[in-house]
């Protein structure tokens, strides 16, 4: 089998990318090692940024979101006894972002995949890739019971942190930066109507708590566990009275559908290339979910290495493939600090002074008194534009040291 693209993992990078380059004229093959049905059910965060709404529509999987999505234009801040509405259009000049699952993402881009698109493959366990620096690199997988190879003019990985396309870069080659949290999530879904029309962002003495949505009555609620937590240790009524008092409203009760326990990491992958192995999305970086960035991120990385690959195809020229890891990782860098500020501004350190605890208090203050810092927030937290600088490589410099 062989095939332009050979794309390893069907999560949202993945998928995206084969629907971008099937629009460009560009084949692909995407194998994903779960099945159909676990990856439409894995629960994920929920907040798209503007430009990915629109690169969802210019691929066809726009309809069903821009029925069921719901437009947020502001979040609220609450601590110290009081709330704040960050107002994003005001801030930004218009921002706004969509609350739509990435489960509700996956399945409709799965749908369109299956129905127009090149080979999806599920229940294939990628092995190896070989031959990264080499012009044939080759994906050595198991399907159906048969061991199997693609060769590939590139190979991307959009197989996650636990993926097996990072060790493609070889490790005297990579380099991995990282932090971890003395935190976890746990998760819940609730068959019951948000606590507030927007999202609520709680900083509490008790650890930090969120309210989030998927629809009118179904709620997506967070509170901070200390790690190793196992969600068996929080029956219902104990999340609900610990959400209440750390939003410090009594929430709307109703059946919990679904709990989990959610690590919080930071990481990033440098370089996101080697060779003709190109690496997007979780398996070149990881944010903590408090700034709601890791979807947005994986599909910043697919839209730059689209373009690269149709500029490939239109002009012979690999420019953009050359350059697409410095583009990529400058925004990653970026989201990366927004998301580690918005995490430890507003959970609470099991080794935290109160001296620490006066320092975020007054940051949140100076974000609810000073427009300037709110709006610092407000645009991060829509999204930074996709614009020529994050595109071309910076300020030049990459552009003219090749030149
Ligand atoms: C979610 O709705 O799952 C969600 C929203 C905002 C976040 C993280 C998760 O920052």
């Amino acid at each position: 089998m062989h095939t332009t693209v050979g794309i390893i993992g069907g999560g949202p990078a993945g998928l995206l990318l084969a629907r971008l380059l099937h629009k460009a004229g560009i084949d692909s093959v995407v194998l994903e090692s779960r099945a159909r049905s676990y990856v439409e059910q894995r629960q994920r965060a929920g907040i798209l940024e503007q430009a990915t709404v629109d690169v969802l529509r210019s691929v066809g999987a726009g309809a069903r979101m821009d029925r069921e999505g719901l437009v947020h234009h502001g979040i609220e801040l609450r601590f110290d006894g009081r709330a704040h509405r960050i107002d994003f259009p005001a801030l930004t000049g218009g921002g706004s972002v969509m609350v739509y699952a990435q489960t509700e993402v996956v399945k409709d881009l799965i749908a369109l995949q299956l129905a127009e698109g090149g080979p999806l493959l599920f229940h294939a366990q990628v092995h190896a890739v070989e031959g990264a620096d080499t012009d044939r690199p080759t994906i050595r997988f198991a399907h159906e019971g048969r061991e199997q190879s693609l060769t590939c003019d590139y190979v991307v990985g959009c197989d996650g942190f636990h993926g097996v396309a990072r060790h493609a870069v070889p490790e005297v080659l990579r380099r991995t930066y990282e932090r971890t949290y003395p935190y976890s999530w746990l998760g819940i879904l609730a068959d019951a109507a948000p606590a507030y029309g927007e999202l609520i962002y709680a900083h509490s003495a008790r650890g930090f708590a969120l309210a989030s949505m998927r629809s009118p009555t179904v709620s997506r609620l967070y509170l901070q566990v200390p790690n190793g937590t196992d969600p068996a240790e929080w029956p219902d009524a104990r999340i609900w009275d610990e959400l209440d008092a750390r939003l410090d409203q009594p929430l709307v009760r109703g059946p919990i559908t679904a709990k989990s326990v959610l690590p919080m990491r930071s990481s990033v992958t440098e370089p996101m290339r080697h060779g003709r192995v190109f690496l997007a999305g979780d398996a070149a970086h990881i944010v903590p979910p408090t700034g709601a960035k890791g979807l947005n991120l994986a599909a910043a990385d697919v839209i730059v290495l689209a373009e690269a690959f149709a500029h490939l195809a239109a002009t012979g020229s690999t420019q953009l493939l050359d350059t697409y890891s410095d583009t990529c990782l400058r925004r990653v860098w970026r989201a990366e600090h927004f998301s580690y500020f918005m995490t430890t501004t507003l959970h609470a350190d099991p080794a935290q002074s109160t001296f620490d605890t006066r320092l975020q208090l007054s940051q949140l203050e100076r974000i609810t008194t000073s427009p300037h810092a709110a709006a610092e927030l407000a645009e991060n937290y829509v999204g930074l534009p996709l614009g020529p600088a994050l595109r071309s490589g910076g300020h030049g410099t990459t552009a003219r040291l090749r030149a």
